[in-house]
């Protein structure tokens, strides 16, 4: 496809540069400075995603543009960073472009180990106030419902949007975006459907030092 802006190579320069940044990014030792920039780009990576996805399906409505899309390296690598893996070898009829649900990507990579994070006196932590948190590369909430706390995935359940902006009732998390109800003490969401949130052990100490089990 015919340059726009950059060539081929002045893109992968940028990609490089965009890896080296974030491996930068893993280095910071502030860990609130760390869970708002993971905020800014989980934000970043779904208003993105979104509208390339829809871009993407729509192609399969006009094979020539198409056929001319998928065989972009910039396009491949576009959607290889947003996990849209692109048919190996879009034909003249057929075609369709496929995705790999995020769901199952997510569960490509294989957590390894477990670390007890401690988080503080838990009697610190405003009650159903809800605290994003990360910790090698998992996205988490921790929050206070009384006397318990508790520690669930920080994205709904079959899509990428994080879920801390949204509001609790008792143990109850309504997502933000479309109001999918969560159980807190169980991770499934509400209603009996098949969605639920990873949830993390949890322990008070006799001190009241809380610490959230987290799996990477
Ligand atoms: S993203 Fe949570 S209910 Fe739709």
């Amino acid at each position: 496809m015919k340059q726009v802006l950059f060539s081929n190579e002045e893109f992968n320069e940028a990609l490089e540069r965009l890896n080296k940044l974030m491996r930068d990014a893993e280095e910071i030792s502030n860990v609130d400075h760390k869970v708002l920039l993971y905020n800014v780009l989980q934000y970043f990576d779904s208003i993105h995603r979104e509208p390339l996805s829809r871009i993407m399906s729509a192609l399969g409505h006009h094979p020539d543009l198409k056929r001319n899309i998928v065989q972009d390296e910039t396009v491949q690598k576009l959607c290889a960073l947003y996990d849209l893996e692109l048919e190996s070898a879009p034909t003249e009829n057929s075609g369709t472009i496929g995705f790999i649900p995020v769901g199952d990507v997510g569960m490509m990579t294989p957590r390894k180990q477990k670390d007890w994070l401690e988080l503080g006196n838990y009697e610190e932590l405003e009650n159903l106030k809800l605290y994003p948190k990360n910790y090698e590369k998992v996205n988490f909430i921790i929050s206070r419902v009384g006397s318990d706390v508790f520690a669930v995935q920080n994205q709904c359940d079959g899509s990428v949007l994080p879920i801390d902006k949204g509001t609790l009732e008792d143990h109850v998390l309504i997502c933000p975006w479309h109001g999918c109800k969560y159980d807190l003490k169980t991770g499934k969401e509400m209603n009996g459907s098949d969605k639920r949130l990873e949830t993390f052990p949890v322990e008070i100490e006799d001190t009241g030092l809380l610490k959230v089990e987290i799996a990477y």
